[in-house]
């Protein structure tokens, strides 16, 4: 059990604050732990009765907050009172790329972590240790440090609250849809930080559930940067069998047996090797944009055009399947009916931060074609902000172009369609009953599977014809 820490507060209710803090509340019942948000929404969905109304779907999440919520977790609003109250204080908010100013379209904003290293400033009130949760750009720790440091040495400050703060970097290496399987078993936790007796504190709360064998120590800069690196060499690994994807259609090797055979050599490994439609979420893209601003910044020019070569693959390798799609659909998609099957950017997730199906629709969308969107957890909403249209309902469908419409099941989106494709890998995909699909789509009908996951070998006995990725 942790030695000193008694009370946590996490600022920032999303992807990463709210799981995160729920295992620890789980592993951790003498720590009360305090998640707070400035979005009231997100808080009151957090705290919904039915938990089918968490604001993020994962795996075994629910399940966890019905056993800590109102016990040793609870998640508000009120950030002065939990910021004051806390002796760890974990900063989990947002990073996104800037989209103004210097470094516009790269650099990441750190807005939302200074708002929250001044509002840490304001409210904390004696010794107080801040661990930067967020992917942050290296060195980030100095900008948390001097808000802090002037706040400590402002004498005011000091009669109130005798304020004294150490930082350390906890970056967060769970991946959507696996969250909770990640936070119970990570491969690793890794802190960065000089002052010995925070590390310390930090480390005997992850020891409630993790092999000490597993906490890696480094100084903060090493910490920061590492999260970078993690992500920019997952997403090149992504974008190197996506190249080779092509290189299968071309030739007639199949990129599952390619994966698999280079995949079996130890050096190389088996994860990360599958091929799809491009990478999404809201981190790879961003992190490696971000790693090369840094780069171009320390006159690595080289460096920084290497690691963007990443992007540039998985922009084509989108507009590589919505190529292939306008071709085998004889040239033009203009009036015609596509069902897309899954809109989140992976399986097991709501999540739609850079999904590859929003540019890919977005592209079918500008060719005139009406899409029916099908996913089994995306909120049509979500779906309307990302593809910037407005749904219309399906019975109208046939009267427009260049429209969209939701769709709750499988077989309602694919009743006339002239082609499905495939765009997330939820597992229902595995055992589509092509018979019943077959008979109502348009012929010649299509099925493209840019996730590998669909029986085509069966969709083709019923007369469909069929692309997969890497195969052709
Ligand atoms: P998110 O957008 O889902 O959540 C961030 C939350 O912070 C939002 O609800 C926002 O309202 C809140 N917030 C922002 N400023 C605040 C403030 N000053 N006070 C209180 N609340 C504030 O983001 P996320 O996906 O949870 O990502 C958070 C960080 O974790 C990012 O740096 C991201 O790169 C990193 N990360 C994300 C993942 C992932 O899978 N999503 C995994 C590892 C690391
Ligand atoms: C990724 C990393 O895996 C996490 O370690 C990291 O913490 C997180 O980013 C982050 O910093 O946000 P996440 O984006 O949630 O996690 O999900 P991934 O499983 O990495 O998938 C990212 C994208 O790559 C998805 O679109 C997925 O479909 C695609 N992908 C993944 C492939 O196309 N092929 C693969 O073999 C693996």
């Amino acid at each position: 059990m942790s030695a000193s820490i008694k009370n946590i507060c996490c600022i920032g209710a999303g992807y990463v604050g709210g799981p995160t803090m729920s295992v620890i509340a789980d592993n951790c019942p003498d720590i009360q732990i305090n998640i707070v948000d400035i979005n009231k929404d997100r808080i009151d969905l957090w705290n919904s009765d039915n938990l089918t109304d968490l604001p993020v779907y994962e795996p075994g999440l629910d399940k966890i907050i019905e056993r800590c919520r109102n016990r040793n977790l609870h998640f508000s609003i009120n950030l002065e009172k939990n910021i004051a109250a806390a002796d760890m204080i974990f900063i989990s908010v947002n990073t996104p790329t800037k989209t103004k100013g210097i470094g516009a379209g790269k650099a990441i904003d750190l807005k939302w972590v200074e708002s929250s290293a001044r509002q840490i400033a304001k409210f904390a009130k004696g010794y107080t240790i801040i661990v930067e949760k967020s992917t942050l750009p290296i060195r980030t720790a100095e900008t948390i440090k001097k808000i802090l440091v002037s706040s400590e040495t402002n004498p005011e400050n000091q009669i109130n609250k005798s304020q004294s703060f150490d930082i350390l970097s906890n970056p967060e290496f769970l991946a959507e849809g696996s969250a909770i399987k990640d936070l119970q078993n990570p491969d690793r936790i890794l802190i960065g930080g000089e002052n010995q007796n925070a590390i310390k504190a930090l480390k005997e709360i992850y020891i409630n559930w993790v092999d000490e064998s597993k906490i890696l120590l480094s100084n903060l800069w090493s910490s920061e940067l590492s999260k970078l690196i993690a992500n920019a060499f997952l997403a090149q690994r992504i974008s190197s069998i996506n190249t080779v994807s092509a290189l299968c259609e071309r030739t007639g090797a199949d990129i599952s047996e390619v994966a698999l055979a280079i995949g079996t050599d130890r050096r190389i490994g088996k994860y990360f090797l599958e091929t799809g439609p491009g990478f999404g979420g809201s981190c790879f893209k961003k992190d490696i944009l971000n790693l090369t601003y840094i780069c171009q910044y320390y006159g690595l020019k080289e460096v920084a055009n290497y690691w963007e070569e990443v992007i540039k693959i998985n922009s084509w390798q989108k507009k590589r399947i919505t190529n292939i799609v306008i071709e085998k659909l004889f040239g033009t998609v203009s009036e015609k009916k596509i069902a897309i099957l899954g809109f989140a950017f992976k399986g097991n997730t709501n999540d739609t931060r850079e999904a590859p199906a929003i540019d890919i629709c977005k592209e079918l969308l500008e060719e005139e074609c009406n899409l029916i969107i099908y996913d089994p957890r995306v909120n049509p909403n979500q779906i309307s902000i990302d593809l910037e249209s407005p749904s219309i309902p399906i019975s109208r469908l046939s009267e427009m172009k260049g429209k969209w419409a939701f769709s709750k099941s499988v077989i309602e989106a694919s009743k006339d369609a002239d082609a499905i494709i495939i765009l997330t890998e939820w597992e229902e995909f595995e055992t589509l009953d092509w018979s019943l699909i077959s008979k109502q789509m348009r012929s010649p009908s299509w099925v493209f599977d840019t996730r590998s996951i669909a029986n085509l070998n069966e969709a083709k006995s019923f007369g469909l014809n069929t692309w997969r990725i890497g195969n052709g």
